[in-house]
């Protein structure tokens, strides 16, 4: 949690899309707490599985304006979202929640592209937008698309912050329930095979609010962690078990079975679309089981935890810490729980 935060010496008129997502909602919270006048554009069934009714995404997002619609439709977009109104900002944490491809183009890509121009219609002169640092490194679609909107809107002569985190706590807690339930942590090769700086739900928000003030922070692609140092999936489990006061059990699975796996499922896939998507959401966990979420040095194709700047003080630890105490409900990670 958060303490006081300093009011923004400007406030302005942000208008928001995502906002009933982890970090959409954390991000609407901070912006509101700096004194911004924070319109949100969400759908009538909105969060993990259309769970959140109107009412709910309300007390979802306490202090924001709500309108209902759909960001995925330009009619929408400029009739429920932004009503022919002016606005100072653009505020995204829009994202397809399966980053299944065709998924991903409309919503990380096309949703993003109307709704740039709905905003400069809206005299917005500044844009943020939550990406992800895995684009430095783009081998699945979804990736792809995030790139295509990052050109998009470098290019667009709008003001910009292209905000690329590392990972999130949600999708780092994905072990925590088998762990407590007294199963084995899970770890792909020797769990040593990739690293983050996980960064906080709320620490990761006063980042994106902070990014309209900063004037540092404008015009520029911002890869960001949470405090290091950088943890590996081993250290997680050892981490978990320790805060249960249990000895650390690991069941490795060598990457190899995930890509027979992807293997069986691409082949498939070329008679069945849905073995095609299944095979996609593959793709995505061998990436993360293979692929760091740390600042990726072009020069030698390695990743740098030295190098990858930080925000915040909430560590990955202190939360498990939190939910092995029952202190806090474990996230709900909808379509990600395949990562
Ligand atoms: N997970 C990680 O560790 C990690 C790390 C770095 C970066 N990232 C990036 O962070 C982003 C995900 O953030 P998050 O976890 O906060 O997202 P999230 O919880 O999945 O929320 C996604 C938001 O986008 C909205 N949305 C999705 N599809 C939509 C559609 N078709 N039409 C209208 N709205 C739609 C959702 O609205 P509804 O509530 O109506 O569905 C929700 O508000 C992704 O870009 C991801 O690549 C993730």
């Amino acid at each position: 949690m958060q303490g006081p935060v300093a009011a923004s010496p400007r406030p302005r008129r942000v208008f928001v899309l995502g906002a009933t997502g982890t970090i959409g909602s954390a991000t609407v919270r901070a912006l509101v707490a700096r004194g911004h006048e924070v319109v949100c554009l969400v759908r009538p069934r909105a969060g993990v599985g259309g769970r959140l009714g109107a009412q709910d995404s309300a007390r979802l997002l306490p202090g924001a304006a709500l309108r209902l619609g759909d960001a995925g439709d330009p009619a929408s977009l400029s009739r429920d979202g932004f009503r022919g109104e002016r606005f100072d900002a653009l505020v995204s944490c829009l994202a397809s929640r399966s980053g299944a491809p065709a998924d991903a183009w409309a919503v990380d890509h096309r949703a993003h592209v109307h709704a740039l121009r709905a905003a400069r219609e809206a005299g917005a002169a500044q844009v943020v937008l939550l990406s992800a640092l895995c684009v430095q490194k783009p081998r699945l679609a979804f990736q792809h698309a995030k790139l295509a909107f990052e050109q998009a809107l470098i290019g667009s002569g709008v003001d910009y912050s292209i905000v690329r985190p590392t990972a999130f706590f949600k999708s780092l807690s994905g072990q925590v329930e088998r762990v407590r339930q007294g199963k084995p942590f899970l770890l792909f090769g020797d769990g040593r095979l990739t690293a983050c700086k996980p960064v906080s739900d709320d620490d990761l928000a006063a980042y994106l609010a902070g990014c309209l003030d900063d004037p540092q922070r404008r015009n520029r692609v911002l890869p960001i962690g949470g405090p290091g140092p950088a943890v590996t999936p081993r250290e997680q489990g050892e981490e978990l078990f320790r805060l249960l006061g249990r000895p650390p059990r690991f069941r490795r699975v060598p990457v190899a079975l995930l890509d027979a796996i992807i293997g069986g499922l691409s082949a498939a896939g070329r008679v069945l679309p849905s073995a095609a998507a299944k095979a996609e959401l593959a793709r995505i966990g061998r990436y993360y089981a293979t692929e760091s979420m740390l600042l990726l040095d072009p020069g030698t194709g390695r990743y740098d935890a030295a190098a990858t700047p930080e925000t915040g003080r909430e560590t990955l630890f202190d939360f498990y810490a939190r939910l092995v105490r029952g202190d806090e409900a474990l996230p709900q990670r909808g379509d990600h729980a395949v990562f």
